[in-house]
């Protein structure tokens, strides 16, 4: 399986932009994780962009939402241990997270949402000038982008990552991709 493969299934799948966008950040914190932790940066990427390959098809079902993902994956060539991260990424399934791969897709998944919401509160609405400091100011302010789920992005403490380097990483990861990002 090949990045273009996955991006030509994403085109197929996905018209929302955003959410698109959604899925290249999440690449990218997961290439930096990867990289952090010495491990496989190609699988943990391809993850990371696969992870909601099927939200559209799925709409609000959150009970298909990631099992129709993991299945997708696969038939793409993912491994197992991709297929099984995109599939426990979900909580609906109340399948426990074991690996290190479930476990940084899992926290990674929201962080996305709460560095975006940091960079669009700018007045340039840009990723550049955006500081790790003022993203943790926003971690701890609870109705700043609620959507982003604070015990869900804490637990890369479960991955071996104080909360500041996490954001700090993350942050560094999607502002290499910024003009990707549109942002
Ligand atoms: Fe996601």
């Amino acid at each position: 399986m090949t990045r273009d493969d996955v991006l030509d299934s994403i085109q197929a799948n996905v018209e929302n932009e955003n959410l698109i966008n959604h899925m290249l950040a999440t690449e990218a914190i997961m290439r930096a994780l990867a990289r952090r932790l010495g491990q496989d940066e190609e699988e943990w990427g391809l993850t990371g962009l696969l992870h909601d390959i099927d939200v559209e098809l799925t709409e609000d079902d959150m009970h298909s939402h990631s099992q129709l993902g993991a299945d997708i994956a696969q038939e793409l060539g993912a491994t197992g241990e991709m297929a099984q991260a995109i599939l426990c990424h979900n909580e609906a399934h109340g399948i426990h997270c074991e690996t290190l791969l479930d476990k940084a897709l899992f926290c990674a998944d929201p962080l996305t949402g709460l560095i975006v919401a940091a960079a669009l509160v700018r007045p340039n609405k840009k990723l550049a000038g955006v500081t790790a400091k003022s993203v943790m100011k926003r971690f701890g302010e609870k109705r700043f982008a609620a959507g982003a789920n604070r015990e869900q992005i804490a637990k890369c403490s479960e991955i071996g990552l104080e909360l500041e380097e996490f954001i700090a990483l993350g942050l560094e990861a999607m502002q290499g991709i910024a003009d990707e990002l549109g942002l």
